[in-house]
């Protein structure tokens, strides 16, 4: 018998941007629907390219705007017609308006974020609840996966994970998981586990681990190998849930952003965004990196899945040194956050940590 979940809410980073939902599904004069940070959002995009997002409620009487009709300048809303530029959220129209009226439609907005394409995502700035509509300036950038070329090939990977966003993340960052979650002939055997020393600094709002030689007994990497070339790896965690990844190897390159979104109070989806050029010549690498990527992620799911299950009845939790001192770092700064007080950092230096995996 399953019971509904009864997990305490965690708190949420508002004042971030967001990945909502893959880019390319926006186009013509679709309306696209999904949760983020508990809102319930409409996306699409402009004849000239643009992409919005919005509060999937009319202002007036609060039906959903993707009921409506959208003509790739004016979203109209079904129920009495009024008429919104969707980018900006302005009311252009009030159909039921007669000249005896003062009412200036133009003065009304529907609620409309901030919304940006970048690698393949419609990107969402979601502002604090209740703090009016955020001006386009002075946001932070949208975040990108960085490019060491221009030439390049991508690959996208999207699973929803039934646990709080924080429990998403720490499992992002988790090191001791792998031998026992992504144990397979091509990766790594678990009786390769064995003793790891890693450096870390803190970087703003985040921390980093130093670049270094990647483990030699994981199967990727091997294959990197053959270069011949000093291969360096930099892994960036930053506020409020990116993971940076970057290999490289002389001018051979890989990139990728992991991002955890909370959907709603309980749930979260991770996104995996990776572009490299290694191996940029052969074919069918695109469909063997998508299919051991996927193979990946769904071993981090299904073993979330359980989790949640666990979970569901709150049970005390434990971090332990060494092996989830990421874990507690990531606690302090999202504390650290949502107290304003974001020059405190929980390292005072660079940190050397030890754990077997
Ligand atoms: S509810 Fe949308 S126009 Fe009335
Ligand atoms: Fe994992």
């Amino acid at each position: 018998m399953s019971t509904p979940a009864q997990v305490p809410a965690t708190p949420l980073i508002y004042n971030d941007w967001y990945p909502a939902m893959r880019s390319r599904g926006l186009r013509g004069k679709k309306l696209r629907t999904t949760m983020l940070l508990g809102i319930p959002m409409v996306l699409g995009r402009r004849t000239d390219g643009r992409l919005f997002a919005m509060r999937d409620n009319c202002p007036h009487r609060g039906i959903p705007l993707s009921c409506g009709w959208f003509d790739g300048h004016e979203l109209t809303c079904r129920y009495h017609g009024w008429a919104f530029e969707p980018a900006s959220g302005q009311c252009q129209r009030i159909p039921s308006l007669t000249s005896h009226e003062t009412l200036d439609p133009s003065k009304i907005y529907a609620t409309a974020f901030p919304c940006e394409e970048r690698d393949g995502y419609a990107w969402v700035y979601v502002p604090e609840p209740g703090a009016g509509r955020p001006r386009g300036d002075g946001l932070p950038p949208v975040p990108e996966a960085p490019k060491f070329g221009p030439k390049y090939r991508s690959a996208h990977l999207t699973a929803d994970l039934p646990c709080n966003v924080d429990h998403g993340i720490i499992g992002l960052m988790d090191p001791a998981h792998g031998p026992f979650v992504h144990q397979a002939w091509w990766w790594r055997k678990r009786a390769s586990i064995h003793e790891k020393e890693k450096r870390f600094e803190p970087i703003p709002e985040g921390f980093r681990m130093s670049a270094h030689a990647p483990s030699g007994n994981s199967a990727p990497y091997k294959l990197l190998g053959v270069y011949g070339e000093p291969i360096t790896t930099t892994i960036d965690f930053v506020l409020p849930n990116r993971r940076y990844e970057s290999i490289r190897c002389g001018a051979k390159w890989f990139s990728s952003l992991t991002t955890v979104t909370p959907t709603v109070t309980n749930a979260c989806r991770i996104d995996v965004y990776a572009a490299w050029n290694v191996f940029y010549s052969v074919p069918l690498v695109t469909p063997i990196a998508k299919f051991f990527g996927k193979r990946f992620v769904r071993q981090d799911q299904v073993t979330m899945i359980q989790q949640a299950e666990g979970l569901k009845h709150d049970p005390s939790l434990m971090l332990i040194d060494d092996a989830d001192r990421p874990a507690k770092w990531y606690f302090a700064l999202k504390q650290a956050r949502l107290e304003g007080r974001t020059d405190r950092h929980p390292m005072s230096g660079p940190v050397t940590l030890h754990w077997r995996s």
